[in-house]
């Protein structure tokens, strides 16, 4: 090997190793390890959701043709174009998570109608991160939560991660990858939202939260720690079990022997049960402990009182905590029996379920985790006390409210296969949702055509398998639309049948199948549209009475659903489709109806009818009643009205004007009917139990709109820059009461703290823009959704206008919380110079313009900064290209090297752009020149006679293209 080879190999071997320890300057010396003991001990968890650049549509590179760029495509770090290090995405929108760029978008006729006219596409974000040098060897960890729909995620042009599932979490260590200190990382992530995995509106893009966790090198991992209670085999005894398993993770480069402290709190935050546990956790190994706790007579959880248990988690290394993470989980018994249906710690609880979608106006899929509170608020409000999450595991924070809020949950598989690519979303989660008090069910599928065959039977025996391996502590159903009577089938691979509508066949079920148990896991699709009373099929309007000709031909109305399901003890309970509208799925209409009309509640989580029938079926702890419809029939006068009273007491009866109009016994599951001859005035009805009166409603005829209001859902908000209210918008009349079939043209400006991040007003057939400034009201209402900005800690101030009436104002104070602990965005005005080619070193100045063969990618040696002289050679001649950015191309450019030791003379496409005539360490700027388009840079370094030793010359410190300041 000629002399220069071996220089040149040093060369590498020093830029290596300095590589991986940043020096910005070049004095400092090379430290050739950094020992694990300096890595910084603890956990943070910080947002990422800040700061994205996105680019709506596909990036296309221009094909590679040349060796040179087929050989260095093929290397590690050199993704092109939009998935590299280094882009022009200057131009690119910035924004903030969640975010679903579908629902931003106009409607087109020609689109997937399932996904609600909404094109969907391909997109593009990227996301700039500085990593500090003392974060030197801690793990780091890259969480999305859900990415809609296909998602390749990049680091600094590595590909790192492919998640073809837009319903489950990406967590990707990306600690491998990262440059630590001015040199910024690239996330990157392209989006493709043409593959769908629904027939229902699915969004686009990054539409659930972004993390970035740091961790020390021996620590917990991901979804790593397993809590579920068990109670005492007897099931009689007060004494439970809590076998806890912890799963740690080792990325440092030493093994080590750590302990594992587990603490379980009860839920007034007093400890009751604390063990240890020693733990060897090799190289890039996992370790997992388990410790079996005992809790004497636990504060169970229930829908009336959720008591969580705390579960703390800690890893000690000679003492010292290095890791600590905390889950609630929760102690209750759940049995599904055949005959009986479903018990919560030994009581019966007959299922008042509902299926929702992740969907809500004005955001889509975005929903932020307070509108998520707000729609379960809504669920309770209905007296629902079971939710199935249709047909996907829905978010982290959405089980946590789940918990806290009182509600069982069927949790639900989106992809059914047990192939090892689908056996990982299913297994992702049940890790990440077994310790939930609330989960009652794992679903493995929804109406799967090949349920009645040996193929179904065997795919969800796997499954089945999988998810008892990780937790056998809840049945394993799926939702089946029939097949249960072949020989072999689904029903004779899991615990609990779930059958979608087929009512005529539940006895038949119970009879072929007395000793499993059953439930409805879907019923109804009934069609309602909000407000409306008379079924105008040129509107695609369907009337809210809950008659049999608007039930979906496979489904059943509210009331003959539930009937079918509170009459048979074995059937566990019932899952309305659906608790709220959603977009896609029109049925039984298409264009121009975009979004779907089965909801008890429309997008925005306005009631219809449904609403006050299921309320009246479900709520028995007070008297409701209401009356439908609205009493503005101005026009027919003397024509009769059909009343539909939906009650909970004995006996209903009702008034118009004070006058005694008639009294029904209250019918529980049919609700009551008369017909009433209209005239205007007030229309009362009164509840009455035991001949006492319980209850009484009203609705008045009123006139015309003369002013606008906004009801805030909440007396303030978090100024977090998260959290988000639902403002219902409405007409009144000039005696202040709403009405019902107002329709204006609302314009809403938001200043202050916060701004609008949507808008809806539940009519399916609106093609209005979610996100502008205005909305019509429908039949009456509107919803506008504020939410606080991060850095603003003024109230927000909403002002609704429309032309002819008194406009509102809504002054929503703003309380200082702390922010949930986030990454700064980092900007990236600069392109970092980063992957070099070094000349053969040599003692006489060499050609800064000489020619590397197309096809020599080895005479050359390669390297990044800091990038030191071969020692005892007097030149060094470096070479790399750049793009500059476009804003770049008017002059307005430098080139700037952060520490060059030695003379040096920098070259730009062939021509002479400056020179550093000073042997001393320094930092260089050059004038880029104008232009645009690839530049070739060449570097000469010169070292000091007699100082050529190691780190006697070179470019010691990063190269980046910029703007003058
Ligand atoms: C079911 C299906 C649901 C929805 C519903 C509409 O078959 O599971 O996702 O499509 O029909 O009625």
């Amino acid at each position: 090997m000629p002399c220069w080879r071996r220089l040149c190999a040093a060369v590498l071997l020093l830029a290596a190793t300095a590589a991986a320890h940043t020096a910005a300057h070049a004095a400092a010396p090379i430290k050739p390890h950094i020992a694990d003991a300096t890595v910084k001990a603890g956990r943070e968890r910080l947002s990422l959701d800040r700061g994205w650049l996105f680019h709506l549509g596909d990036v296309r590179q221009a094909p590679i043709v040349g060796h040179e760029e087929s050989y260095s495509n093929a290397k590690a770090g050199n993704a092109p174009g939009a998935a590299g290090a280094e882009f022009d995405d200057s131009d690119w929108r910035r924004l903030d998570l969640p975010h679903d760029w579908a629902v931003e978008g106009p409607f087109d006729p020609k689109a997937n109608i399932s996904q609600g006219y909404r094109p969907r596409g391909i997109g593009w974000y990227r996301r700039y991160l500085q990593v500090d040098p003392a974060d030197r060897g801690r793990h780091f960890e890259l969480q999305f939560d859900a990415i809609a729909t296909h998602a390749t995620v990049y680091v600094n042009g590595n590909v790192v991660n492919r998640n073809w599932s837009g319903y489950n979490a990406s967590n990707i260590d990306i600690t491998p990858y990262l440059t630590y200190g001015d040199a910024l990382n690239t996330i990157s992530i392209r989006v493709d939202a043409e593959a769908m995995e629904g027939w229902w509106y699915e969004g686009a893009g990054m539409y659930r939260h972004a993390w970035l966790v740091k961790r020390a090198p021996v620590h917990v991992a991901t979804d790593g720690v397993y809590a579920v209670p068990r109670p005492d085999k007897s099931g009689k005894g007060k004494e439970w079990s809590l076998p806890v398993e912890v799963t740690l993770n080792n990325s440092g480069k030493k093994a080590s022997d750590v302990t594992v402290e587990v603490t379980v709190f009860d839920p007034a935050g007093k400890q009751v049960g604390r063990q240890l546990a020693k733990a060897s956790v090799g190289v890039l190994k996992d370790a997992t402990v388990k410790l079996p706790f005992r809790i004497n007579d636990p504060a169970l959880w229930s829908i009336a009182r959720t008591n969580l248990y705390k579960v703390v988690t800690r890893v000690l290394e000679n003492g010292k905590a290095q890791d600590e993470v905390a889950l609630h989980t929760g102690f209750r018994t759940i049995r599904f029996d055949a005959q009986q249906g479903f018990f919560l710690n030994g009581e019966h609880l007959k299922l008042q379920g509902v299926c929702i979608h992740q969907d809500h106006a004005g955001v889509g899929v975005a929903i932020p985790d307070s509108v998520w509170e707000y729609r379960l608020r809504r669920l309770k409000e209905l007296g629902v006390n079971a939710i199935r999450f249709s047909h996907n595991a829905p978010a982290a924070e959405v089980l946590d409210m789940v918990d806290r809020m009182g509600f069982v949950v069927m949790d639900e598989n989106r992809n059914f296969n047990p192939s090892p690519d689908y056996m990982k979303q299913l297994e992702w989660m049940v890790r990440r949702d077994r310790h939930h008090p609330g989960i009652i069910l794992w679903s493995v599928f929804n109406e799967e055509p090949v349920q009645g065959s040996e193929v179904g039977y065997e795919m969800v025996r796997r499954m089945a398998a999988a998810v008892k391996s990780l937790d056998d502590t809840r049945p394993v159903t799926a939702a089946m639309n029939g097949g249960f009577f072949s020989d072999l089938n689904v029903a004779h691979a899991v615990d609990v049948v779930g059958a979608n509508y087929q009512v005529p066949d539940y006895d038949r079920f119970h009879k072929a199948y007395p000793t499993v148990p059953f439930t409805s896991s879907e019923d109804t699709s009934a069609f309602m549209t909000r407000g409306v009373f008379k079924t105008d099929k040129d509107k695609n309007q369907i009337a809210s009475y809950d008659d049999l000709a608007d039930a979906a031909q496979w489904g059943n109305t509210h009331r003959d659903a539930w009937e079918a399901i509170a009459k048979r003890p074995f059937v566990a309970g019932g899952f309305v489709w659906t608790g709220f509208d959603y977009r896609g799925e029109p049925t039984p209409n298409e264009w121009p109806s975009v979004s779907s009309v089965f909801g008890i509640m429309d997008l925005n989580g306005f009631p219809k009818n449904a609403y006050y029938i299921h309320q009246a079926q479900w709520i028995k702890d007070r008297p409701l009643i209401h009356i439908a419809p609205h009493w503005n029939w101005a026009g027919s006068e003397g024509k009769d009205i059909r009343l539909m009273v939906m009650a909970n007491v004995e006996r209903i009866e009702l008034r118009l004007n004070g006058k005694q109009l008639g009294e029904q016994k209250a019918d529980p599951f049919r609700m009551n009917y008369f017909n009433v001859a209209y005239a205007p005035g007030k229309l009362e009805a009164i509840g009455y139990n035991g001949g006492k009166e319980v209850v009484r409603t009203a609705v008045e005829t009123t006139g015309e709109p003369v002013a606008l209001e906004l009801i805030p859902d909440r007396q303030d908000l978090a100024g977090d820059g998260r959290d988000a209210m639902p403002i219902t918008v409405r007409a009144l009349d000039a005696q202040g009461r709403a009405v019902p079939l107002a329709d204006p043209v609302v314009t809403f400006k938001v200043t202050g703290g916060g701004r609008s991040i949507g808008h809806g007003n539940g009519d399916p057939t609106s093609h209005e823009d979610e996100k502008g400034a205005t909305r019509r009201l429908f039949n009456g209402l509107a919803q506008l959704i504020v939410q606080t900005s991060f850095d603003a800690m003024q109230p927000v101030t909403v002002e609704a206008s429309a032309p002819g009436l008194k406009a509102a104002t809504l002054t929503i104070p703003v309380k200082a919380v702390a922010a949930v602990p986030f990454v700064a965005s980092a900007d990236a005005p600069l392109t970092f110079v980063r992957t070099w080619r070094v000349a053969p070193p040599g003692d006489t100045r060499p050609n800064p313009n000489q020619k590397i063969d197309s096809f020599d990618m080895n005479t050359w040696g390669w390297g990044q900064p800091p990038m030191w002289g071969a020692a005892g050679s007097k030149f060094n001649l470096y070479r790399s290209s750049f793009t500059p950015r476009k804003n770049l191309a008017d002059g307005n450019g430098l080139i700037r090297f952060a520490g060059i030791k030695g003379r040096a003379e920098v070259w730009i496409n062939g021509k002479l752009v400056g020179k550093k005539d000073s042997f001393a360490a320094a930092p260089l700027d050059l004038e880029l020149p104008a232009g645009t388009g690839k530049r070739e840079i060449s570097v000469i370094v010169e070292a000091e006679p007699g100082q050529g030793g190691a780190q006697g010359s070179g470019i010691t410190g990063n190269v980046t293209i910029e703007p003058k300041k």
